[in-house]
């Protein structure tokens, strides 16, 4: 059978990036261009900055993929593009560039799902096996999804406030730590010798559901008490205190779900699964519990166009194309 090539272009948010990728597993090219550097005096991401930086870099990240793969559009298959969720102005740059590059070149053009993206970037690592319990957690997103086959996806859980890498990213700021936080906090609770214990918000017995505000708000009077009573805090125990809170968790929850569901493969993806406490964490429980866990190498953790490219490859196989009228949807649902 012939390889099928597909290009991915990916700008829901602070990342501009266009990949190649064959048959969807495997990797021709992967380009990144990332604008935290931008964003960081703000203190988070800021729509028309992250529009802008993504009009400049759009069709620059495409040539380059086409470059580093040695490849011309006459060799692709197709164009796949995120469509959503994601800043609405940022997602409209890469469908538009994405729209005119396949119609230029006589090419289908899809629509992914970007969290479909972040579990696809698996498929790049090793075969998926069905039923299988994704655990996805970045900056926008904390949610369990049961996947029964390709292109199906059961949202079983998720957070009913802030997502994960957004409490990650809150928490740092009250630690006075730069944009994106989460890196940092997981490199400050690695070193620490101590912890502060904080709650642990386990919602309803059965629930899937998680819930991160509660927690960021202890974080936040825990350091308001110690300043009006003249102490200092330990960054480090606070960093660290936060970051098993939120490992415990995931982790607890994750492993209801892969028993209840009786999944052959659990696997993790995401910003926040570049965590090295959560990925320890994981691997050690699954391996105890015998369920195989996979999580994707830190580069294909954070977003890249790759897993727009993995995801999108198992629709084109499955016959799905989107038209012309392809427009960004800021809060599509899986
Ligand atoms: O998936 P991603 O690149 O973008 C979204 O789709 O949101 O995730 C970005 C998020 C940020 O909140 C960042 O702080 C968090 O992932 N993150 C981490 C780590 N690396 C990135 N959080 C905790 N520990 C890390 N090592
Ligand atoms: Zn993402």
């Amino acid at each position: 059978e012939k390889d099928v090539y597909i290009l991915g272009i990916e700008s829901s948010c602070d990342e501009t990036a266009a990949s190649i990728v064959k048959n969807g597993t495997t990797i021709i090219s992967n380009i990144v261009a990332s604008q935290i550097e931008s964003h960081k005096r703000f203190g988070g991401v800021v729509p028309e900055i992250a529009s802008r930086h993504h009009v400049e870099q759009v069709t620059l990240v495409i040539e380059a993929a086409l470059e580093q793969a040695n490849m011309t559009a006459e060799d692709l298959d197709g164009v796949c593009v995120t469509e959503g969720p994601g800043l609405v102005g940022a997602l409209l740059i890469g469908i538009n560039a994405a729209k005119a590059f396949a119609f230029a070149n006589g090419l289908p053009i899809i629509g992914v799902h970007h969290i479909a993206g972040h579990i696809y970037a698996n498929a790049l690592m090793q075969p998926m096996v069905f039923p299988l319990l994704a655990l996805v957690v970045s900056g926008g997103h904390t949610e369990l999804v049961i996947m029964k086959e390709h292109g199906s996806f059961e949202l079983i859980g998720e957070t009913r406030d802030d997502a994960a890498g957004e409490a990650y990213d809150k928490v740092a700021r009250v630690l006075n730590i730069p944009y994106p936080g989460g890196p940092r906090i997981d490199q400050m609770a690695h070193n620490s010798d101590g912890a502060v214990d904080f709650p642990r918000i386990w919602l309803e017995k059965d629930s899937y559901d998680f819930s991160f505000s509660g927690l960021k708000s202890s974080v936040i009077n825990y350091q308001h008490n110690a300043i009006q009573r003249g102490e200092v805090i330990n960054p480090e125990h606070v960093a660290k205190g936060f970051q098993d809170s939120v490992v415990e968790v995931l982790t607890a929850k994750t492993v209801r779900a892969a028993q209840q569901y009786k999944v052959k493969q659990v696997i993790a993806a995401g910003g926040v699964s570049a965590n090295k406490g959560l990925r320890a964490s994981l691997e050690k429980t699954f391996e105890k519990e015998g369920i195989p866990f996979y999580v994707p190498p830190l580069h294909l953790c954070t977003d890249n166009a790759a897993m727009i490219a993995a995801a999108g490859s198992k629709m084109y196989e499955a016959g799905v194309r989107s038209d012309w009228s392809l427009n960004g949807r800021p809060g599509m649902e899986l």
